[in-house]
């Protein structure tokens, strides 16, 4: 049932990769243009340093898969993608081995094919303390993921109904794990009010998730058979309004959901992200072209980014905060109605 889940949440990921990659709120961030503001190429560094964490560059592929003798597959080539080109990998949830630990290759290929790599092991905010050890264990896991994900379990046929714990579960993981703890959305956002409410509970970053890509309401209410939760299609907010919204919180945040290219990636880090993660795009690369187009894929997203980074005079991808953005469109009266100046 659950690996059935995982393979159903691929193919309709990429299905609504191939339909869906075209506008989105990314497009009303733009750079001002200062034509002398350029530096020299080996000047420039890719590298970014966040809650203790070192990552050589600020690209990862995010959560996605694991559970099924298919997503295994999937992880392998995300691992050898990871290593192939530098970015951090993280494992789709771990809620399949706990329930069933004989699938638990499909997730430690993640560390068999990426041994030195950077690797996040990934958890629902109901596991015990007991089963994150576990699943931490099993990756090796340099950091955890804790997803979060009421707008898709809501249109999920088989989904939780029971919200209320999370929060005091999240503070119980937080204060029993050793690697930096991540609390991240799957595509609807989080606002800087849960922002705050994470940071509260010990936790070292926020992965605001938001709108824009991979739409979880829509490919849970695609597995209806009547389709009666359409109303919540691209539900929540999208990661360029979360970047705005949470300018200055007190923890680092990345910056994931509908990363569509090198640009969306400088956007993301000038708007404040410490690292900026995209999934169904990957995967869409992954399963259509195969593993080397996906290595190419991420190389050439990381040398357009170090030459966007020349051009606009930021040695690292922390200094584009100080580049000059125009905010168009909805996303200006985002930030009028939830009064960022
Ligand atoms: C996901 N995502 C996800 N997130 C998570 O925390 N645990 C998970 O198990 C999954 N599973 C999953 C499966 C598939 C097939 C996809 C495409 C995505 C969500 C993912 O990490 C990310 O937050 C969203 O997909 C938004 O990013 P993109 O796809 O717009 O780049």
């Amino acid at each position: 049932m659950i690996s059935q889940r995982k393979d159903d949440h691929v193919r309709l990921a990429v299905e609504h990769q191939r339909q869906h990659s075209g506008h989105n709120q990314f497009d009303e961030v733009s750079f001002v243009h200062h034509a002398l503001a350029g530096i020299d190429r080996p000047d420039v560094s890719l590298a970014t340093t966040f809650a203790g964490i070192s990552w050589p560059v600020p690209l990862y592929i995010n959560a996605m898969t694991g559970g099924s003798v298919s997503t295994g597959i999937i992880n392998r080539d995300l691992a050898i993608a990871a290593r192939e080109t530098g970015v951090a990998v993280a494992s789709g949830s771990m809620s399949a081995y706990f329930k069933d630990p004989s699938c638990a290759d499909t997730f430690s290929v993640l560390r068999k094919e990426n041994p030195d790599g950077f690797v996040l092991a990934n958890v629902n905010a109901t596991a015990s303390v007991d089963k994150v050890q576990r699943a931490i264990d099993l990756v090796r896991a340099d950091a955890l993921q804790i997803h979060i994900n009421t707008a898709q379990e809501t249109p999920m046929p088989e989904g939780d109904r029971s919200f209320a714990s999370w929060v005091p579960q999240i503070e119980k993981i937080a204060s029993a794990v050793e690697v930096p703890v991540i609390v991240k959305e799957v595509g609807n956002g989080l606002s800087r009010e849960t922002v705050l409410l994470i940071e509260s509970l010990g936790v070292q970053v926020a992965d605001l998730g938001g709108r824009g890509g991979t739409d979880f309401a829509r490919i849970e209410n695609g597995r209806r058979e009547l389709g009666e939760y359409a109303f919540m299609h691209g539900w929540g907010q999208s990661t360029a309004a979360c970047l705005l919204d949470n300018q200055d919180v007190g923890i680092p945040v990345l910056a994931s959901g509908g990363v569509r290219n090198a640009l969306d990636v400088a956007r993301a880090l000038a708007l404040g992200a410490s690292g900026v993660g995209a999934s169904g795009g990957f995967l869409r690369t992954l399963k259509d072209e195969g593993v080397s187009a996906l290595i190419a894929q991420i190389s050439t997203w990381l040398d357009q980014l170090a030459a966007l980074q020349t051009m606009l005079g930021a040695r690292t991808p922390a200094e584009l905060t100080r580049c000059d953005l125009l905010i168009h469109g909805e996303l200006r009266s985002f930030c009028a109605d939830r009064g960022i100046d």
